[in-house]
């Protein structure tokens, strides 16, 4: 199962079936990679020796209950096989409570292992909707030896000091050294996708959705229930036309609130929120979305102004809000518009940044600060559902923008659905 070399090259490890094992300084062998077909032996030997050798696996285990019967199985034996040549092995664990109802689940994110080189192993682990989780390489508290403790690790491989998601993506064998390495296919958009906080990953926060279910009852009215099951049809469909053009989104408004609040949609909103930049817009959205079935309820403003976008899918409807950053006030704000006056409304929020997320078994983003966010758009008391809520008037961040000049009216209020 596990074989190492003399020379601490890691051989090939296989867990699960899946292999990903590739070295420090990974950006620059992959950038070495990428600039031409393959870096010389003599190339990748001087590249070895500016630093320890960085060794990722992946992990097909389903995250839930897999990782605990790989954490007590699969990883005794390979620690066992790591000790037998010699390696000095040390654990990070993160313990984590996931799902509703929630559980506590002990993963192990990753190894420092050392012999003649120190690698770094970092587990990715398989969860729902096909990607990639893996924790912060470096946790002091639930460090299980020391023994084999490094410094932290370069710049180049910030994605591992985080939680972290990354797409699942395809890998591809290359043979170094005589030995075969797996290597991200896509190199590129491996490091797109692992560069700066890119991959920067947040938690639904199962146990505050837990003590809210406590003092309010999950309502399971038929009603209730067909409308989580619709919205959810429509949210993983969003996602997937949003993703193929490659437009980043994020859960807003009301979604955004069930998110933070209860892990889950808020049945008597209705509708499902995403929020976009409106520098991400690109014209195949709104055809994406009416090749996928959804139809065109409205548009409102224009791409520079109070842009939004209204679908809707079978019963319930779609807003997609485009954001703007006013680099001035260092804030964003998103534009609403009624419809019979022409009045415009502005909502701003204190600047953010995106993390992804899973929300019942799907990989979107939310604004990193969700509480924040959520805080900027639903007061501090945004715990208490409230069931009367104009959106308009109601959110604290709202203020009145002036009115759209008739004029243009056919063109900033586009009514199509009815
Ligand atoms: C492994 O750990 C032992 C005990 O802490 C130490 O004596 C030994 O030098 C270590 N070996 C390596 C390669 O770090
Ligand atoms: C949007 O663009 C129009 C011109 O196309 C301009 O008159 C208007 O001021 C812009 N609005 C904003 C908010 O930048
Ligand atoms: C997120 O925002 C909340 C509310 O503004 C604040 O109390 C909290 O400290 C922030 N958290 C982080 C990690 O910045």
């Amino acid at each position: 199962m596990t074989a190492i070399t003399s020379k601490g090259f890691g051989k090939k490890i296989i867990i699960g079936g899946f292999i990903f094992l590739t070295v420090q300084y990974l950006s620059y062998l992959c950038i070495a990679l990428f600039a031409r077909d393959k870096p010389t032996e003599h190339e990748l030997v001087g590249l070895l020796d500016k630093g320890p050798i960085g060794l990722q696996i992946s992990v097909n285990s389903k995250f839930l209950q897999e990782a605990k019967v790989f954490d007590l199985i699969l990883w005794n034996t390979m620690t066992g096989g790591l000790d037998r040549y010699g390696f000095n092995i040390s654990h990070t664990k993160i313990k984590k409570f996931i799902g509703l109802p929630g559980v506590f689940n002990t993963f192990t994110t990753s190894l420092v292992v050392k012999r003649v080189y120190t690698f770094f192993v970092v587990i990715f682990h398989t969860r729902e909707d096909n990607f990639w989780w893996h924790g912060p390489l470096y946790n002091d508290e639930s460090n299980t030896g020391n023994s084999a403790r490094a410094k932290p690790i370069s710049d180049n491989l910030q994605f591992m000091r985080r939680e972290g998601a990354i797409p699942r993506f395809e890998l591809e064998e290359i043979k170094l050294f005589h030995y075969n390495f797996v290597l991200p296919k896509d190199i590129p958009a491996f490091l797109r996708a692992t560069s700066g906080s890119a991959a920067d990953f947040i938690e639904c926060n199962y146990r505050a959705a837990e003590i809210f279910y406590r003092h309010y009852n999950r309502d399971t009215s038929e009603e209730a229930e067909r409308f989580r099951h619709q919205a959810w049809k429509l949210l993983s469909r969003a996602k997937r036309i949003l993703n193929d053009l490659e437009v980043p989104f994020w859960l807003s408004s009301g979604t955004c609130l069930g998110y933070l609040r209860q892990c889950d949609f808020i049945p008597y909103s209705q509708d499902v929120d995403l929020g976009v930049f409106a520098s991400d817009y690109k014209e195949e959205i709104i055809p994406a979305f009416v090749s996928h079935g959804f139809e065109l309820h409205h548009t409102f403003g224009i791409l520079n102004d109070s842009y939004q976008i209204a679908f809707k899918y079978g019963k319930i409807k779609l807003d997609v809000f485009f954001f703007y950053l006013d680099q001035e006030k260092g804030t964003i704000w998103n534009g609403g518009t009624e419809a019979r006056s022409g009045r415009k409304f502005k909502y701003t929020f204190p600047a953010f940044s995106l993390c992804w997320t899973e929300f019942l078994d799907l990989l979107v983003r939310v604004p990193c600060n969700t509480t924040k966010y959520i805080e900027a758009n639903y007061g501090p008391n945004w715990q208490t559902p409230v069931t009367k809520w104009s959106w308009k008037s109601s959110p604290p961040n709202s203020e009145p923008n002036g009115v759209w000049p008739k004029d243009i009216w056919s063109k900033v209020i586009n009514i199509r659905g009815v």
